[in-house]
């Protein structure tokens, strides 16, 4: 029996599993009809679990609740692009009122202007932008202009690094760490990848010495999943040079990383300017969109009249919800709050003391677990191999990628749920993100619902 088959059996002896489908009826008559109706009846990988995933109805602050009235402390943060949480009232009346006058005019509108003012105000780099509807979609773009402004084919990437879903990006990220082609991605695709281990200053040294066809490096700036395998400063210090001297590309893809590592991304909290850099969710508010930027000669590829003088072709880009309105008004509005206010430095301290809290709770269990991260954002490590770990003094960059990665299935499942009874939504890695909307009030509940799963995980001998 599989395990997702195991899940989804009501005769399997799990009293997390059964207080779950107990308190999650309604979602789990929506997941039913829902099968019928969408690949595993879901519109997201992450938001795949067993039994079944909650049905959301509403959201506000730092909470959620779904369709059975059970109310959620939500550290999913809408995939990390609510750091000011659900609902702001400042960014809901600015949709609302953009919404209002209209939601696509298929025209250029005054909001991308001050669009683009509120990014640059925040991130010098961003010279020029070019907006997209997601993330993945200013990955494309970025990959797109490094190849032709510098006429080579090659992307070079890292294991683990996730920046969206486009055929360049697929391979090397979960699986396929040789660089094989997932599927339905073409071999000639992937073959223009050289995928390399994190953090490897050597091997990319390496890479950019005998292969002159490098046209790019793309990377999270504070590792993969939001520095769930952390890199070091010092690593992209060693990339900045290295890329300069091989007249070499350095995207960063700053989609998670963009107004959260600091007002400014990682590029202003690590003093590293990028040639381009890639962003979406925080960048639009919690609404659709995305936007690649970057040095001017590098966009000018996307300039009808730059091109034309350089005797160039122009890189075409259509894309109906580029710069839409409405997630253009969300995105001035988010940006500038977080621009006039703490509010990044609020969604950061709440993320220390829980960090901290749950350490806590690890230490009294006498658990050789980890509750680790950086800003905005924490991480929980499972120690798979089982370790002498400290949780407090965790250090994650004494452990590679793979064993940071591993995460035993049913543990996780059950921890999952068992936080989910607790009312605490955690992602599929059992991290999230903290925002301005977290209280400490959440915090301490969040401490204590993580006390409560333990107990009931070792009640049904999940816990050695
Ligand atoms: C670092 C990074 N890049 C790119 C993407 C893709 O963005 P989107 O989901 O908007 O396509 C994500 C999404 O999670 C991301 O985390």
């Amino acid at each position: 029996m599989s395990a997702a088959t195991k899940f989804e059996d009501p005769r399997v002896n799990s009293r997390i599993v059964a207080a779950y489908r107990a308190r999650t009826a309604g979602s789990g008559a929506l997941a039913a009809e829902a099968a019928e109706l969408l690949p595993s009846g879901i519109a997201h990988d992450s938001r795949y679990l067993e039994p079944w995933g909650i049905y959301v109805e509403r959201a506000k602050g730092s909470h959620k609740w779904d369709v059975d009235g059970n109310r959620y402390v939500d550290y999913f943060g809408g995939h990390g692009a609510l750091i000011l949480g659900h609902g702001h009232p400042q960014v809901a009346a600015a949709i609302a009122e953009a919404a209002e006058q209209g939601a696509q005019f298929g025209a250029n509108h005054p909001r991308e202007i001050a669009w683009v003012r509120a990014i640059q105000r925040l991130v010098p780099s961003a010279e020029r932008v070019r907006f997209t509807s997601s993330g993945t979609e200013a990955t494309l773009m970025a990959v797109r202009l490094a190849r032709a402004f510098s006429g080579r084919s090659t992307l070079l990437r890292f294991q683990g690094h996730f920046h969206g879903w486009h055929d360049h990006m697929t391979a090397g990220y979960s699986n396929h760490f040789d660089g094989s082609p997932t599927p339905g991605v073409l071999r000639g695709i992937t073959d223009k990848t050289v995928l390399v281990a994190p953090g490897d200053t050597d091997a990319v040294a390496a890479a950019l010495a005998t292969n002159p066809d490098i046209a790019a490096i793309i990377l999270e700036p504070t590792g993969s999943s939001f520095g769930q395998v952390p890199l070091r400063p010092s690593f992209l210090h060693a990339l900045r040079d290295l890329t300069t001297r091989h007249g070499v590309l350095l995207i960063f893809d700053e989609v998670i990383t963009g107004f959260r590592t600091s007002r400014g991304g990682a590029q202003a909290a690590f003093g590293i300017r990028p040639d381009l850099s890639t962003f979406a969710k925080i960048l639009a508010g919690g609404m659709p969109g995305g936007a690649v930027a970057g040095r001017p000669e590098i966009l000018a590829l996307l300039d009808f009249k730059a091109t034309a003088a350089a005797g160039r072709e122009k890189i075409g880009h259509p894309g109906t919800f580029n710069a839409n309105p409405v997630s253009a008004a969300a995105g001035i509005a988010a940006l500038g709050i977080l621009a006039e206010s703490d509010a990044n430095d609020v969604a950061s301290a709440r993320a220390e003391s829980l960090r901290a809290g749950m350490n806590e709770v690890l230490m009294r269990e006498n658990l050789p677990w980890a509750v680790y991260g950086t800003t905005s954002g924490f991480h929980l490590f499972l120690n798979p191999q089982g370790r002498a770990i400290t949780p407090a003094s965790f250090d994650p960059h004494a452990v590679d990628f793979a064993e940071m990665k591993a995460q035993p299935a049913q543990l996780t499942n059950r921890l999952r749920l068992a936080m989910l009874v607790n009312g605490v939504d955690l992602n599929p890695r059992l991290g999230g993100f903290t925002s301005a909307a977290h209280s400490e009030l959440d915090i301490a509940d969040t401490v204590h619902a993580f006390g409560e799963s333990l107990r009931m995980l070792r009640a049904e001998g999940e816990l050695a």
